[in-house]
């Protein structure tokens, strides 16, 4: 058995949010012992939603991102050891090792490594000009072949590829999405936002293509030149930017013995099936009470910190079952995209609002009752609407529909109302 170089009594595994939330709020809740975060990436945890907008878009620049200050982590005592990837795990001895050989000891080990950007596998995938969004590395380098871009090709009409094309689209560039299914955001929304947000994005100046396919990417001299489509066409790009999803980093788990099929299963309290090995954030599969207590993957800058959350209560002593609403939001132009609760399984939709307006709601129920709501430059009817969705409370459509009642009337009428 090898010797471990070091032992921490929490070892988190992941430097995203999740697992800087995991070890503030250990020490918030008064862990005393020591704490040691393993990430892949060189950098302290920083804020990624910004990557695919702000950052992008050359608005804010890097330190602005980092979720707190060097000083902030040293004076926790909390020791980064970044630069590392986790390529094993020996859940008798308590270690873990890394691609380089390194072998650190645990007593309680979290997982945190969310996902890496599920690559194209087509012909030129690999070419120099073909990006993902998913790290700080991964937009730099975009940024650094802006100056000699006209044509951006985007694959994959998710958030991440609506926000790329949104900046680019800003910044002067011709910018085209191409989207497998027959509408954009399908994983997410409702099919009347995705038919607002293509018009939005086609008003705005985006050619989407739904329903189309990328065979090929072709080049020349190693660099992207263009996108072969399924329909024979090809657009020319001189750069091409893939956001097709993300896979969870699980292999090492799953290697262990860790139960889980898409991802890591893990209990209420984020526990896996493994002793001592907790789970959190985009790669743990939880039972969700608001998705009818189905098994799902939450990919959120929310879910990974409640989580965080859940885990440093059960370990300083205090469990309390991760239960919250889920909640996202997307910027893309001028839309403010805010999302609360799972439309999953609706079986009817209210618009509140004129979609021409710019500003509208679509709430989704399931048997009568609120489960989610799309808000589109609408604040006042997410932040009120979130109470609907966690008491799942029955409104009449026709009264939802009537924007002159604000959604806070029902409030606290709950679940039986
Ligand atoms: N060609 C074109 N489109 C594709 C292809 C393909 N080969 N494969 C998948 N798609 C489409 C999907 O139909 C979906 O609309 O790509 C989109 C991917 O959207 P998401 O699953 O939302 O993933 P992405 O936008 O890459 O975001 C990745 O970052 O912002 C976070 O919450 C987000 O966790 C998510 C992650």
């Amino acid at each position: 058995m090898e010797t471990p170089a070091q032992h921490f009594d929490c070892l988190i595994v992941g430097a995203g949010h999740g697992g800087a939330q995991t070890a503030i709020q250990l020490r918030q809740l008064g862990f005393a012992g020591s704490i040691g975060v393993i990430g892949e990436e060189p950098e302290l945890p920083y804020e990624r939603p910004p990557l695919s907008k702000e950052f992008l878009a050359g608005e804010k620049d890097f330190p602005r991102l980092l979720i707190r200050t060097e000083a902030f982590w040293t004076e926790r005592q909390v020791m980064f050891l970044t630069g590392r990837r986790v390529t094993a795990i020996d859940p008798i001895a308590r270690t873990v090792t890394t691609a380089a050989g390194e072998c650190f000891g645990y007593g309680e080990l979290v997982w945190a490594t969310g996902g890496s950007p599920r690559r194209l596998r087509c012909a030129g995938h690999d070419l120099a000009g073909v990006h993902a969004v998913r790290t700080r590395a991964d937009v730099e380098q975009l940024k650094a072949e802006l100056a000699t871009t006209r044509q951006v090709v985007v694959v994959g009409g998710g958030y991440i590829g609506l926000e790329a094309a949104a900046v680019l689209t800003k910044l002067g560039k011709s910018v085209t999405v191409v989207e497998t299914l027959d509408r954009v955001l399908a994983r997410v929304a409702g099919a009347e936002l995705s038919t607002f947000l293509e018009n939005a994005h086609r008003a705005r100046g985006v050619t989407i293509l739904t329903s189309a396919t990328v065979t090929a990417i072709t080049g020349t001299a190693g660099r992207a030149t263009g996108v072969v489509l399924g329909d024979g066409r090809t657009l020319p790009a001189d750069m091409v930017i893939v956001g097709i999803g993300i896979i969870p980093e699980t292999a090492p788990l799953a290697a262990a013995g860790a139960a889980g099929s898409n991802g890591v299963d893990v209990d209420d309290h984020c526990r896996t099936s493994l002793p001592h090995i907790w789970a959190i954030g985009d790669c743990a599969a939880h039972e969700n009470i608001f998705a009818g207590g189905a098994r799902i993957r939450l990919e959120s800058v929310q879910n990974a910190n409640d989580m965080a959350t859940t885990v440093a209560r059960a370990l300083t002593g205090n469990p309390r079952p991760y239960a919250q609403v889920p909640w996202f939001w997307s910027n893309q132009f001028d839309l403010r995209l805010q999302t609360v609760g799972l439309s999953i399984g609706h079986d009817a939709t209210v618009l509140r609002g004129d979609p021409a307006s710019g500003a509208f709601s679509i709430v989704y129920l399931r048997s009568g009752r609120v489960i989610a709501l799309d808000c589109v430059n609408a604040v006042k009817d997410y932040v009120q609407g979130k109470a609907l969705v966690e008491q799942g409370v029955a409104v009449a459509a026709n009264d939802l529909a009537n924007t002159e009642i604000p959604l806070k009337h029902w409030h606290a009428q709950g679940a039986t109302a």
